[in-house]
């Protein structure tokens, strides 16, 4: 059997993300964008003969598609060429306990959203990543890479809208498809999302809310001081937080709404964030990627398009020329790519992908938000 592996790839592994998943493909895709990352073994299902079927389909070697995620970290752990990084993209209430147990074989890791299930377990992740100096982390948020994103929080480092006062920030989807929700056809459309040991804290807030609060809090660089919050459960019958409208107070003083919802009938992928400041404005919305929309305050408004002219920054970030459109997988990428380069880097170069820092702050709002919607009042971040 010709196991025979390039050396300048990085040998990766994959835990999830099998045949129907979501976001497997997105992972396995990202990972090879920029040829940075070799996939030379995986678990990709809690199904062992699922897994093994739909690895030999990608091309895994048989002897490397896995039972589990424990078998895979201590087999690739004794094998000279076995994996240097592992991605998890399992759902959230696992990924603690994945992440942990291949930090323990000295494997990096990238995962993918939410840090980890509920609070607990991300300071108990969070440690585990600082106490090991030899392993490096990298958190999936991936509309933080988006090009514009990026330029967006440069803009914000450059002082050009000023001290920033407000925040308005939203995610909405539409979980139901479009269909009425019953408790029988309930467990079909929302699957894991309404088994709290899955999905854990709160299913709208670790499954969306977290990427909408990640967002705010990496292009403004602030972090939040304290919260109220008002979660709602689907019905009576199906226990499932879908929509959440959050008050936010910034460390700076600055006001935040955050409002994020699953079942928003015709709410596809509504991502949008607003940030002003004492000069000057900057809005981006998802759909519309590749434009950053800059009001200075006075003079006329700009749509910054990526990579041209005035958003030089956004170039470092982008593949394409201007004008043609990127989108949801490149900004993926940039994640792997960075995430590669860092890894081989001794400098200490800036980077820009969300790490386990950012975890813990989001693990915290979420569960701030929970606790504040239980009391009804004011609760500390
Ligand atoms: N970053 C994003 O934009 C984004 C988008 C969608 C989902 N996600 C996140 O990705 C994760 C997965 O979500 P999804 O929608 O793809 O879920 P999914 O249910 O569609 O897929 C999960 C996959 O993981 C496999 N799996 C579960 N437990 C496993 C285990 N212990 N070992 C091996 N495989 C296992 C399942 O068989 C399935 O193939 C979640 O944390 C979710 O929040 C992120």
């Amino acid at each position: 059997m010709n196991r025979k592996i390039k050396p300048k790839k990085i040998k990766l592994g994959i835990v999830g993300g099998g045949p129907k998943s979501w976001i497997g493909h997105v992972h396995r895709i990202s990972s090879r964008y920029d040829d940075k990352f070799e996939i030379v073994a995986g678990v990709f299902s809690r199904n062992v003969g699922n897994s093994k079927k739909f690895g030999k389909s990608i091309g895994i070697d048989i002897d490397r598609c896995y039972s589990n995620f424990r078998e895979m970290s201590e087999k690739e752990a004794k094998i000279e060429s076995g994996i240097e990084v592992v991605a998890i993209m399992t759902p959230p209430s696992s990924h603690q306990i994945i992440a942990e147990t291949f930090i323990n074989k000295n494997i990096h890791v990238i995962s993918d959203k939410p840090f980890a299930g509920n609070l607990k377990q991300a300071q108990k992740l969070y440690k585990t990543i600082k106490n090991n100096k030899k392993i490096k982390y990298a958190l999936t948020h991936n509309y933080s890479s988006y090009p514009m994103v990026r330029e967006a929080k440069r803009l914000v480092e450059k002082g050009k809208i000023g001290k920033i006062e407000y925040i308005n920030v939203e995610y909405i989807q539409d979980w139901t498809e479009g269909k009425q929700i019953s408790k029988r056809n309930s467990k079909k459309i929302f699957k894991w999302k309404i088994d709290k040991k899955i999905v854990g804290t709160s299913a709208v807030l670790n499954e969306i809310g977290s990427h909408a609060y990640h967002l705010a809090i990496y292009i403004s660089g602030l972090s939040g001081k304290n919260l109220i919050a008002d979660i709602n459960k689907y019905s009576k019958n199906i226990d499932l937080d879908n929509n959440a409208q959050v008050l936010i107070n910034f460390n700076n003083g600055a006001k935040g709404i955050l409002w994020t919802c699953v079942t928003a009938k015709g709410g596809v992928y509504g991502l949008r964030i607003r940030i002003y400041g004492s000069k000057g404005s900057l809005e981006w919305v998802q759909n519309d990627p590749n434009y950053l929309k800059y009001n200075p305050g006075k003079g006329s408004v700009k749509f910054l398009e990526r990579g041209y002219a005035d958003a030089n920054f956004s170039k470092k970030f982008s593949r394409i020329k201007f004008g043609h459109p990127e989108g949801y997988l490149d900004a993926f990428a940039n994640i792997y790519k960075e995430f590669a380069e860092y890894l081989k880097t001794n400098k200490k170069k800036k980077f820009y992908f969300p790490n386990e820092n950012e975890g813990l702050q989001t693990a915290k709002f979420i569960d701030a938000c929970k606790k504040s919607s239980l009391k009804k009042q004011w609760v500390k971040i």
